[in-house]
């Protein structure tokens, strides 16, 4: 079954966010002010992510989506982003046999194709072998890109309906009466909810092309800490401040409170 969308129901909503999405940001200058390469950086950031899965899995978040990679981030020196691909390959090597064992279902989105045949087999492979898995769900956002998604998504669209219209002998369909759902359906992580909570690391406070759609109403969580640093305790200050809002999701309080009361 779909998931409902945020703009036209309120989703359920837990003490836990059931999806947490993180710009994991900060690499670079957590490496560079210890006089160390940028690289260093990214290395050290591969740890945190060891640890956020863990704290996530324990704490019963469901959803885990982790950006990696942005279709931009290409535009990064060529040795920054070679370096970037092997510590994503080591990773892979490493850990999917551990995140399989404690029952860890991994998706990679994004467009892959750019990625070597070497990378892509990995990837695949990785997701087929934890595919079954119900534990949690992990997302890594690689070659990644929000407006990607929503184009790519858009095209999908559009071709199911040109194949509906050919069977239809040229019945064509009006294009207001596309809805939300026909589109969302094609998006990369149809498979999940919209993020509850959204984290960005490293003090930026922008999107930086991240999961545009979805994020319509997710809680947006900034801190200037920098990802290698970001550990099981910066998550809880996360969650703690994401259990004090109020998501109203368009409607008022005192619709929330009835709403509440009624179910
Ligand atoms: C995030 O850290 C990692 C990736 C984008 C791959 P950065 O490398 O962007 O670190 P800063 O922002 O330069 O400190
Ligand atoms: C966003 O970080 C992408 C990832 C963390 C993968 P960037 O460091 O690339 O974002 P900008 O360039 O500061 O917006
Ligand atoms: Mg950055």
């Amino acid at each position: 079954m779909p998931h409902s969308s945020s703009t036209q129901a309120v989703p359920s909503s837990s003490a836990v966010p059931r999806h947490v999405a993180i710009i994991m940001d900060g690499n670079g200058r957590w490496a560079t002010g210890r006089f160390l390469p940028r690289v260093a950086g990214h290395g050290k950031g591969v740890e945190a992510v060891r640890e956020i899965v863990e704290a996530c899995a324990v704490r019963g978040v469901k959803y885990l989506t982790l950006f990696a990679f942005s279709s931009e981030n290409w535009h990064r020196p060529a040795e920054e982003v070679s370096l970037l691909m092997r510590l994503f390959m080591a990773a892979l090597e490493r850990e999917v046999g551990k995140m399989h064992a404690n029952g860890i279902r991994l998706k990679v989105v994004g467009d892959l194709t750019r990625f070597d045949d070497k990378l892509q087999q990995m990837i695949e492979d990785a997701q087929r072998k934890t595919a079954n898995n119900t534990a949690m769900t992990v997302t890594v956002c690689a070659n990644y890109g929000g407006r990607w998604d929503v184009m790519q998504a858009v095209q999908k669209m559009l071709a199911v309906r040109a194949a509906g219209d050919e069977r239809a002998a040229g019945s064509r369909q009006d294009a207001a009466s596309f809805k939300e759902d026909e589109l969302a359906q094609h998006l990369a992580m149809a498979y999940a909810p919209e993020p509850d909570l959204f984290i960005r690391t490293g003090g930026e406070q922008r999107i930086s092309n991240f999961l545009l759609w979805q994020l319509a109403y997710s809680e947006l969580y900034f801190t200037d800490t920098y990802w290698p640093d970001f550990d099981a305790a910066e998550l809880d200050k996360a969650i703690t401040s994401y259990q004090q809002r109020e998501r109203r999701f368009g409607r008022t309080s005192e619709q929330l409170i009835e709403q509440k009361k009624a179910s």
